[in-house]
């Protein structure tokens, strides 16, 4: 299985890839940091634990990351994901404590023990990230990859060119990018394909496992954002869960390899990301860029997922 940490802001669709990392066989989730992001840090970090909790995997370390982005004070997206930062869901008090050392350290501990390298998965703001690899640049290499939520080629989510991890923290995301990690980038232009539409919830709904209703009530609630008629879409988009996706059966997507960079000083383009696709910068290529998804194979992934908890 591939050793990961999921650093995250749940947030909706950070639940349900946490889901997928715990349920599926192919990944071995040694530890989960929580970023501020989505909601408050304080909300994000109970989220986790709340997760991990209903998931029957309180065993697994988690630690609370940093309060706030780098270089401005915190933007959440409370009208994407209510007040709690998981609305919807009916989820168990956490039943057991973080870790007292703050995210770096757990990644840092985590990595150290590791003989094998292991896979850092970002959805959300990166600054956890950044933090880490500027305050332990000699555990870089037991990272063999940074995948993350985050950017676009095309388009934006909260500015017309910017998605949100990247407005939350662009400082953050220009550090990781710049990091000479190799990345895999899930962008909203895979993203945006990657819906579960009103008869996938259905599915879910049936099931009749605890996990299975708390994500059906996780995407009622996520739905009603999304089927604003301003998106277009025709379900709802779940971003974050592309990365685990891309970890379990990368033959599901389309991507490209080429050049990452971030814009950190652009008066209306701050965390806009570049992705040079014709490689008009000669830049060498730091990214292999989901750009496309077979829409059918990742909801059954995520439909067979959630049938690991069935009693
Ligand atoms: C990203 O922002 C958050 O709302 C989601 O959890 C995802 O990580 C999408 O732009
Ligand atoms: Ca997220």
């Amino acid at each position: 299985a591939k050793k990961i940490i999921l650093d995250c802001d749940p947030g909706h669709d950070d639940a349900i890839a946490l889901m997928m990392a715990v349920a599926s066989p192919k990944i071995e989730l040694l530890a989960v940091t929580s970023s501020a992001g989505n909601q408050t840090p304080d909300k994000t970090l109970n989220n986790v634990l709340r997760m991990l909790t209903l998931l029957g995997r309180t065993d697994i370390p988690v630690a609370a990351g940093n309060q706030k982005p780098l270089m401005q004070g915190l933007q959440i997206a409370d009208d994407v994901h209510g007040k709690t930062g998981l609305d919807g869901a009916t989820l168990p008090e956490p039943g057991f404590k973080p870790e007292p050392i703050p995210a770096v350290e757990l990644i840092a501990k985590t990595l150290r023990a590791s003989e094998e390298p292991v896979t850092l998965v970002v959805t959300g703001p990166m600054t956890n990230a950044a933090l880490f690899l500027a305050v332990h640049p000699e555990l870089k290499e037991k990272i063999d990859q940074i995948v993350f939520m985050g950017g676009a080629m095309s388009l934006g989510n909260w500015a017309p060119s910017v998605e949100f991890n990247m407005y939350v923290d662009p400082e953050a995301a220009k550090m990781v990018v710049d990091s000479g990690l190799p990345l895999v980038m899930a962008g909203l232009d895979v993203t945006h394909k990657a819906q579960i539409l009103a008869e996938d919830v259905e599915v879910f709904r049936k099931m009749g496992n605890p996990v299975a209703d708390a994500m059906t009530g996780l995407l009622d609630f996520y739905n009603i954002y999304y089927s604003q008629p301003k998106w277009g879409f025709e379900g709802t988009p779940v971003h974050d869960p592309c990365t685990i996706a891309w970890l379990i059966d990368p033959s599901m997507f389309e991507t490209t390899k080429c050049n990452v960079d971030v814009e950190t000083t652009g008066k209306l383009t701050r965390g806009e990301t570049l992705v040079d696709y014709y490689d008009l910068t000669g830049k060498p290529a730091n990214a292999e860029v989901l750009l496309g998804i077979d829409r059918k194979k990742f909801v059954s992934l995520i439909t067979e997922c959630m049938h690991q908890f069935d009693a």
